[in-house]
């Protein structure tokens, strides 16, 4: 990955409008302390995906995860997948990111829950995790892997780490059609997004690592309901943007995700699950 491109992904999640405070001052909002916090409430506010708990289940159930397990979340945010599988399943879960500011508040919001002792948080490339090989038993990833440029890299990755017999299972932002070069340029600038390929794309690089494909589905046709809702739940969020980033972050942000739920509307976008298990 360039500096240019790492720099570009870390400023976009320094400033996003989904951030550890503007997870209290919500929960103050309904009421909660955030001293006596629990991670069923948390679960309400800090899941950075499409879907909710309900969409990290459904992968968890689709990847085998059980009690035992040590799972590791690439590109783990604040850490809501992480902690909901470990709340819920009774297993270890490693999460890494790149970003050092997701890292520090997954860790954060972690203790808060007094999860830490099953949920620890690594800050590192998914390109070159600094992690030992096939210690894992599943990877698990939720609409992430679209900032990543080298995917062939990053499912190496994957498969390196992850043990034989072991799950990598994901969802992701794929493109349904080709897009063009001025689309995947606006997406990079506004959303720091890699250049999108077909779901086609990951089902061949996991093959080409010892993977066999267990279960893929298209997920276009629920996201793009979700989006155009997801967007408007953006909006809502406009006082705390403004007055944590300012106005002129909000607008540009604003642009930039109404294009992104645009090409979801308009087809040309899409999303997508994929379970593989290394042989
Ligand atoms: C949309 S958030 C998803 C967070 C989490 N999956 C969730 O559902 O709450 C995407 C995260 O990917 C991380 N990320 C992007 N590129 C990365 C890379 N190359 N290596 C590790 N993390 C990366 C970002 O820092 C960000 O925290």
């Amino acid at each position: 990955m360039t500096d240019v491109h790492r720099d570009a992904v870390i400023g976009f999640y320094d400033r996003h409008p989904i951030n550890e405070d503007e997870i209290l001052a919500k929960l103050l909002a309904a009421g909660i302390d955030p001293k006596h916090l629990d991670v069923e409430t948390l679960a309400r506010f800090d899941q950075d995906h499409y879907g909710g708990t309900a969409a990290v289940d459904e992968l968890a159930s689709r990847a085998g995860i059980v009690a035992g397990a040590h799972v590791l979340d690439v590109c783990s945010g604040m850490g809501g997948p992480a902690r909901w599988l470990a709340h819920r399943y009774g297993c270890r879960v490693t999460g890494l990111d790149l970003t050092r500011s997701r890292v520090e508040a997954a860790q954060r919001l972690t203790a808060r829950v007094g999860l830490d002792t099953l949920v620890d948080f690594v800050e590192g490339d998914a390109t070159a995790m600094p992690l030992p090989d096939a210690g894992f038993d599943a990877v698990v990833g939720q609409e992430a892997w679209v900032h990543v440029p080298d995917k062939a890299a990053l499912i190496r990755e994957c498969a390196r780490v992850v043990r034989p017999g072991g799950t990598i299972a994901f969802t992701d932002i794929v493109a349904r059609v080709p897009l063009q070069p001025s689309e995947q340029q606006r997406l990079y600038d506004e959303m720091s997004y890699a250049p999108l390929g077909l779901a086609d794309e990951y089902l061949a690089l996991l093959e080409s690592q010892g993977c066999e494909i267990v279960y893929l589905e298209d997920l276009s046709d629920v996201w793009t309901r979700l989006l155009v809702e997801r967007l408007q739940m953006y909006r809502s969020l406009r006082d705390t943007t403004v007055a944590k980033f300012g106005q002129q972050h909000f607008e540009s942000w604003d642009r930039g995700y109404a294009f992104f739920v645009g090409l979801y509307v308009e087809g040309r976008l899409g999303g997508t699950r994929i379970v593989a298990r290394r042989r």
